[in-house]
């Protein structure tokens, strides 16, 4: 396992650290119903393996990872990690939650304190909410009383929003971002991370794989791999790509089962500090780009478009759309495409006025795709 650097802090940090917001659970599909035994074994393998960095949050599993890492945490393993774990903001209504929920997750996770506490999946709305409940107050005093060792927040929402949060406080010591080859404009994007970087923040990533989505990659991409001089084998390109970024602390893998857990041991102790050279980095571009010379409509999702006078949600229909095509997988597109049909919202209801292509600055000739998709996914969904 290589170990680098927690930000401006002069701890060291193993690069791969543990996500346990997919745990192994005892049926498919049922989030809640963790395998404990099987979970805990991972949880303690991975700190065997050389894991020192454990990410949980209140909302995980519905509740449940809290305690499963907890009950992982014991014996011994604790004071092997720094543990992190995260405030839901949208169950604060009032300044005294969020010390309320501290306490309660501390009481779950069965420990005198945390090494990270985060603001979890801040956005432009539910900062401004813990803004006017005085966070930095409530963190401030949290470090001051022992509760915790450092603040921080992990974050979905663009760049702008990244820097208004970086911006408003100069005592983070910490953020969590989205970051993968796919993701370098989206989100915090590139930029944020060099700013977070470069004020000394520990940058701690998670969905290296995009949620694992990069580690099945369609044909196209597979081929590319397959034939690329270096072997490497999908996940590896994906967590060599972020671990490239000098700025990049700890990388989170949400693994899920024991034989995932140990090809990312694997793959860990293989990546080496230097990074990747030119052509390789070169490489993760056009594997980008074969995934992006996926989508059929590429609607950037700016919504020009709307109003539609039919009410049709043409971003909600374009853009999932887009992202099954990407990843070649149906399902889900097929399921908010039966929840728009329900509410009224989809393409059937285009009456071909012609108002949105007047105005799309990406010149997508939105009707014959909303007919398009319509077609092939109407009988789908009835
Ligand atoms: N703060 C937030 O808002 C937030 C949001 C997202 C995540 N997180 C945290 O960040 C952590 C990391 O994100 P993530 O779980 O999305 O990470 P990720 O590494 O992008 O995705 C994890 C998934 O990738 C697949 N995978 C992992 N290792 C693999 C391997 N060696 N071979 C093949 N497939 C592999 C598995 O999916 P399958 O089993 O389905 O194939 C696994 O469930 C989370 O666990 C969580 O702790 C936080």
């Amino acid at each position: 396992m290589q170990y680098v650097k927690f930000g401006r802090h002069g701890l060291d940090v193993s690069r791969l650290g543990f996500g346990t917001m997919r745990l192994p659970t005892v049926k498919d599909g049922e989030k809640t119903v963790i395998d404990r035994p099987q979970a805990i074994g991972m949880i303690r393998r991975g700190i065997d393996g050389g894991i020192t960095y454990v990410d949980t949050a209140y909302m995980y599993h519905d509740g449940e990872s809290e305690i499963v890492t907890g009950l992982a945490l014991r014996d011994g393993y604790r004071e092997k990690v720094q543990l992190t774990t995260k405030m839901p903001p949208w169950y604060c209504n009032e300044e005294a939650d969020m010390n309320r929920l501290l306490d309660e997750q501390l009481k779950k996770l069965d420990v005198a304190y945390l090494d990270n506490y985060l603001l979890h999946a801040l956005n432009r709305d539910t900062f401004r909410k813990l803004q006017s409940f005085h966070y930095k107050d409530f963190l401030r005093q949290a470090i001051r009383d022992g509760r915790i060792r450092r603040a921080g927040f992990s974050f979905h929402d663009d760049y702008d929003a990244f820097m208004t949060i970086l911006n408003d406080w100069d005592e983070w010591d910490l953020c969590q971002i989205q970051f993968n080859y796919l993701d370098d404009r989206e989100q915090a994007t590139a930029d944020g991370l060099r700013e977070a970087g470069k004020r000394g923040l520990a940058v701690v990533i998670m969905e290296p794989l995009r949620g694992g989505a990069l580690a099945n990659p369609p044909g196209n991409v597979k081929d590319m791999i397959a034939a690329y001089e270096k072997q490497r084998s999908a996940v590896e390109w994906a967590f060599a790509y972020v671990a490239d970024h000098p700025e990049v602390s700890t990388i989170l893998s949400g693994m899920s089962t024991p034989e995932q857990l140990e090809d990312n041991l694997r793959i860990f102790d293989a990546l080496t500090a230097g990074g990747l050279t030119e052509e390789e980095r070169a490489f993760c571009g056009e594997l980008k780009q074969a995934y992006l010379s996926r989508m059929p409509v590429k609607c950037t999702g700016c919504a020009y478009c709307q109003p539609c006078p039919q009410d049709v949600h043409i971003p909600n229909i374009f853009r999932p759309y887009d992202q099954s095509k990407m990843f070649d997988s149906s399902g889900r597109f097929q399921w908010e495409y039966g929840e728009l049909v329900k509410k009224g919202f989809d393409a059937s209801k285009c009456v071909q006025c012609g108002s949105c292509e007047s105005v799309c600055p990406q010149h997508i000739s939105i009707i014959d795709w909303l007919q398009t998709i319509d077609r092939e996914y109407r009988d789908m969904v009835k």
